[in-house]
């Protein structure tokens, strides 16, 4: 997807999303209004430790071979400054995510897809009383980042496996999430899966966020479905990142909004 007919296809469907998304000034729902405006606060000192190990691997030649599990187990050789520059989040939609947990508040985060564990320490730390169980496929990264959260010195679990794995025996033991990101996988069939699954990890109110919404057309029809499913209260269309709000009772609303 990182062909020159992708890079255009994605800056087609940016450029849409720019020209029908709004602001706070489009959203009738107090709730969202709230959630949406939290996005764009200053950060609390906490970030720093993470914007400067961000800075840091973004300079490391250091080699990372691993067999990517988002890619029928391709094996792939990459630099961590690759990984930490094109692969994680910037340190700007970190930032975003932080402030969401911040304002959020949850009790029990689960992060899919943590590569070196960045995106696991900005969220962690907009609200470090949350439990955190980060979920990373490739043994490599999954190393990587539990070294990261050690230097980090935070409570952050992490566990390497395949999402196929992990969550089935999630729903076993009965585990229940009220925040959940989902950022690896993004094809269709697999997305979809893997939603169901955390809808049933879910507890009245639970917060997905859902990455690389408009990544491929692949991704945009999951977004799309997720859209339309009954049980998503809520869903905010940030092109970035697509957050549902399930919460029952409450009438079903749309947004899309800027970033
Ligand atoms: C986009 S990266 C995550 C970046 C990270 N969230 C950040 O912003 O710092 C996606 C990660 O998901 C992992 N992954 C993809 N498919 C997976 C699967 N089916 N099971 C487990 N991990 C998977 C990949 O190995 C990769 O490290």
């Amino acid at each position: 997807m990182s062909s020159a007919y992708g890079i255009v296809a994605k800056s087609v469907r940016y450029l849409r999303h720019r020209l029908t998304s709004g602001n706070q000034h489009s959203i009738h729902s107090p709730q969202v209004f709230a959630l949406y405006n939290a996005l764009f606060d200053k950060p609390g000192s906490e970030i720093q430790s993470i914007y400067r190990l961000h800075r840091e691997l973004k300079q490391s030649d250091e080699i990372i071979r691993y067999a990517d599990p988002g890619r029928q187990g391709k094996s792939t050789s990459i630099s961590v400054k690759s990984l930490a520059r094109n692969v994680a989040k910037s340190e700007r939609l970190g930032t975003v995510l932080h402030n969401l947990v911040h304002h959020l508040k949850p009790k029990s985060i689960l992060e899919l897809g943590s590569s070196l564990g960045l995106s696991a320490l900005y969220q962690h730390t907009g609200w470090s009383q949350a439990s955190f169980l980060a979920v990373e496929g490739a043994p490599e990264l999954a190393e990587k980042a539990q070294q990261h959260v050690q230097i980090q010195s935070v409570p952050i679990e992490l566990q390497c496996g395949l999402f196929d794995d992990v969550l089935p025996a999630l729903l076993e033991r009965q585990a229940s999430f009220d925040y959940i990101y989902l950022d690896g996988h993004h094809q269709l069939e697999p997305s979809r899966r893997y939603y169901e699954q955390l809808k049933q990890l879910a507890v009245d109110g639970t917060v997905i966020v859902l990455d690389d919404i408009h990544w491929s057309a692949g991704m945009e029809q999951f977004w799309n479905d997720v859209i339309a499913d009954t049980d998503a209260t809520f869903t905010i269309d940030l092109f970035e990142f697509g957050i549902v709000i399930l919460r029952s009772g409450a009438p079903k609303q749309h947004f899309s909004l800027r970033l």
